[in-house]
């Protein structure tokens, strides 16, 4: 009974720790249990995030919103969304600091802007600023990829 009870705490444990920055695609489920284990050694306190996750989680949320205002068709403002300096503070995992990450950072940083530099096509430039969101994804934290894909405005 002990056995099964340590078992499910386990698969518990890795599912929490494989959803905070690996891939979540099923058809590579077997890639993502051999990841399991370099991801339990970066990944050293998943219930304390660290300050870079929770900017992630506050541009996520601003996105949501930005696009909820977008389709009742009201402009959103950058006093309302500003941008949110996520690549100066610590991440969870440290090896991301490198220049790709940076470059990343600027794009998107100018994508963000652009929104506001263009009010008469800001959904146009609302679904190009997700694309660097997914761009940068796609090379550091693959995890939220699913729920990022489903930000853009189709119309
Ligand atoms: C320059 C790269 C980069 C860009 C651009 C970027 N992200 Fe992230 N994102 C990351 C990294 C790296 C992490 C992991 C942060 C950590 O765990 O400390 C992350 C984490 C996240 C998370 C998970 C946070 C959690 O709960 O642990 C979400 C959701 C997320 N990003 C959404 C977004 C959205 C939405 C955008 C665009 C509006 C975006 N990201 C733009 C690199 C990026």
């Amino acid at each position: 009974m002990k056995k099964v009870i340590y078992i499910i705490v386990l698969a518990l444990f890795t599912g929490i720790l494989i959803n905070a920055c690996t891939n979540n695609n099923n058809q590579q489920a077997g890639a993502k249990i051999a990841d399991s284990a370099t991801v339990i050694e970066t990944v050293k306190d998943p219930n304390k995030p660290k300050p870079m996750a929770l900017m992630m989680r506050q541009m996520a949320a601003n996105a949501d919103s930005m696009k909820a205002k977008l389709l009742r068709g009201e402009s959103i403002d950058s006093l309302s969304f500003p941008f949110i300096r996520f690549y100066l503070v610590e991440p969870t995992d440290k090896n991301v600091l490198e220049p790709q990450f940076f470059e990343n950072a600027k794009v998107y940083q100018a994508a963000h802007k652009a929104i506001f530099d263009h009010p008469e096509n800001q959904k146009k430039y609302y679904n190009l600023m997700i694309g660097a969101c997914i761009s940068c994804h796609e090379n550091y934290c693959s995890g939220p990829l699913r729920r990022i894909k489903k930000m853009p405005i189709i119309d």
